[in-house]
């Protein structure tokens, strides 16, 4: 069986973000992604305190430190390992993860 191939590793400069739409469960949902070496975190791209998307502008989902990544909408930050929310109105709330690998140079659903 093979795996939903969502993107090359390299479409994703390393300690930056994406954003991209997969089919997961047999409906479309829109993902943050985010690179750090060779390991991709991915998570549904809906904030735990409205459901908003966090990007206002596609695919900008860190702080300009790159160390977390922010909701725009009231500025939410949350741990990229592991997506959760560290500071901002959902302080304890987690962001909801996608299981991806990283093989033969792409981004895979798990
Ligand atoms: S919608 Fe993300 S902090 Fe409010």
């Amino acid at each position: 069986m093979s795996s939903t191939r969502l993107c090359a590793l390299d479409d994703i400069e390393n300690t930056e973000s994406a954003g991209m739409e997969a089919e997961i469960d047999g409906r479309p949902h829109p993902l943050i992604l985010v690179r750090r070496g060779e390991t991709v975190y991915a998570y549904i791209n809906s904030c735990p305190h409205i459901g908003a998307p966090l990007d206002f502008k596609p695919g900008w989902f860190l702080t300009l430190d790159k160390s977390m990544i922010n909701c725009a909408n009231h500025g939410a930050h949350f741990r990229i390992e592991d997506g959760l929310c560290v500071a901002g109105p959902c302080v304890g709330k987690s962001l909801k993860p996608v299981p991806v690998i990283v093989k033969d140079g792409g981004v895979f659903l798990a």
